[in-house]
């Protein structure tokens, strides 16, 4: 069974185009596993992957040193221009980077500036303001999840854990033409693979919160959470869910 981060990809991929030549460019590739997956479909294509973190591009380069085309991973702040000239790529995508940017409508006019005409753009993220996850008692979880989507660490410059719902209507603003709209949901009965990933994901990331001084809850309170989701994940009632909005959209 494929994973998410699989399924997303393909996706990806199937909205793309046809880049087989071409300039594919990942806005925030992280480590690169988009990019691993144009890689596996199109050997030939000229991989671009943009992100501020060396560390995740030194992950992303080792990850792409058997791609046979063209590999370009550089650290870009995308809150600036985009190192690219105007209509040079074949098509761009991005996930989960948009709710980072304090102005992610200039990323969508930047995108728009560097596609080709009838290039295009296939943006995706998740809407971490509506994650389900049963387990703890509801006024906690509520404050546990909600904190978690407001949570913004160091490493990112806003958060908008609403970005995902937003998505549709910042492409319909922006200069891109908007061809499809559609979710991608993960859910699972088991506390493994993406659900134990993000359950410890939110528990980390609040834990740091706590530390911070930031008082959304406090570090107890993210471990009575964790336990309870843990004791329903033994005894057969966890239930996770996460939906991921996918925008494709093109240059006229
Ligand atoms: C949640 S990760 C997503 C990574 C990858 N797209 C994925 O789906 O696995 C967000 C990425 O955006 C990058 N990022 C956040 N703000 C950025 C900025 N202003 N400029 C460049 N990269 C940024 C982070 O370094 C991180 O790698």
């Amino acid at each position: 069974m494929p994973t998410t981060n699989e399924m997303l990809h393909d996706r990806f991929i199937d909205l793309a185009g046809r880049p087989e030549q071409g300039m594919v460019v990942d806005l925030g590739c992280g480590a690169g596993p988009a990019l691993a997956a144009f890689s596996r479909r199109f050997p030939q294509a000229h991989l671009t992957g943009f992100d501020r973190s060396e560390q995740a591009l030194e992950t992303a380069r080792e990850r792409l040193k058997s791609h046979t085309g063209a590999v370009e991973l550089v650290p870009v702040d995308l809150c600036e221009k985009l190192p690219l000239p105007d209509r040079s790529a074949d098509s761009v995508v991005s996930s989960n980077l948009l709710e980072c940017l304090p102005d992610p409508a200039h990323l969508l006019n930047e995108i728009w500036r560097v596609l080709r005409p009838g290039g295009r753009a296939v943006l995706s993220h998740s809407d971490f303001d509506a994650l389900v996850i049963s387990g703890a008692p509801v006024e906690l979880d509520r404050r546990v999840c909600h904190a978690f989507a407001d949570d913004a660490p160091p490493w990112m410059d806003n958060s908008d854990g609403r970005i995902g719902r937003k998505l549709p209507g910042l492409v319909q603003a922006s200069p891109l033409t908007r061809m499809h709209v559609e979710t991608l949901v993960t859910s699972s009965t088991e506390l493994a693979g993406h659900a134990a990933r993000r359950v410890g994901d939110i528990r980390g990331a609040l834990r740091a919160a706590a530390q911070r001084g930031l008082g959304w809850v406090q570090a107890d309170e993210v471990e009575e959470w964790y336990d309870a989701v843990r004791h329903a994940a033994d005894a057969g009632s966890f239930f996770f869910a996460e939906t991921a909005v996918i925008v494709a959209a093109h240059r006229a």
